[in-house]
């Protein structure tokens, strides 16, 4: 797929079929991911797949702030990515300062291309994701007993799109552009 079409084409997949996505493919998606661009190239992002019924099960129960939505898609789904970011270090000085005003901003910016990427290398592979942010990070560290020094970015479920859904809605391009 042209790199164009993989933009235009992705959507946010919440509903998947029962097939299993393997490690090799998992793998593959990641192999690409790694390629986005982070913040003087710290590469701070790393990945979480969880396979554990009963440990999505928690994460649907528990974490989701009573946001329906994302309560019926974790139903559905068999794979849970979640999207770790490794804190202190992208944004920051050797010496802790933060680097810009835009203080731990840039951890979820690097992030955000990350999950990006990720999405856009599943697409090309046919298999869909969605981003979700309407979760509790601390309550998804306590679940999956993450280490100190990292937070959950996103939960970014996997799995191969049940159906292709309609595209989504957008400003006009002309509105969004100040030439000066
Ligand atoms: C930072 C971020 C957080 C999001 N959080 C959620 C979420 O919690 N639940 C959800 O279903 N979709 C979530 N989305 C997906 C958006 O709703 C979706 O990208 C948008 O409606 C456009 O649709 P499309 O991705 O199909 O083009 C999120 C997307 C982004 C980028």
């Amino acid at each position: 797929m042209e790199a164009l079409e993989c933009i235009k084409t992705r959507r946010s997949v919440r509903r998947y079929t029962d097939e299993p996505i393997s490690d090799e493919q998992i793998m593959q998606i990641i192999d690409y991911a790694k390629l986005a661009p982070t913040w003087k190239n710290t590469q701070t992002l790393s990945y979480i797949v969880v396979r554990d019924k009963e440990v999505i099960s928690k994460i649907k129960e528990e974490c989701l702030l009573g946001f329906e939505h994302n309560v019926k898609t974790l139903d559905k789904c068999h794979t849970l990515v979640l999207l770790v970011q490794k804190n202190g270090i992208c944004g920051y000085e050797k010496d802790g300062s933060f680097s810009t005003s835009k203080g731990t901003g840039w951890e979820m910016f690097d992030a955000g291309i990350a999950a990006m990427t990720f999405c856009l290398a599943a697409h090309e592979m046919g298999i869909g994701s969605c981003i979700q942010g309407v979760f509790d990070d601390s309550k998804v560290a306590q679940i999956i007993g993450l280490e100190e020094g990292k937070t959950v970015a996103a939960l970014i479920p996997i799995g191969k799109p049940k159906f292709e859904p309609d595209p989504t809605p957008r400003k006009d391009t002309a509105e969004l552009i100040k030439f000066i």
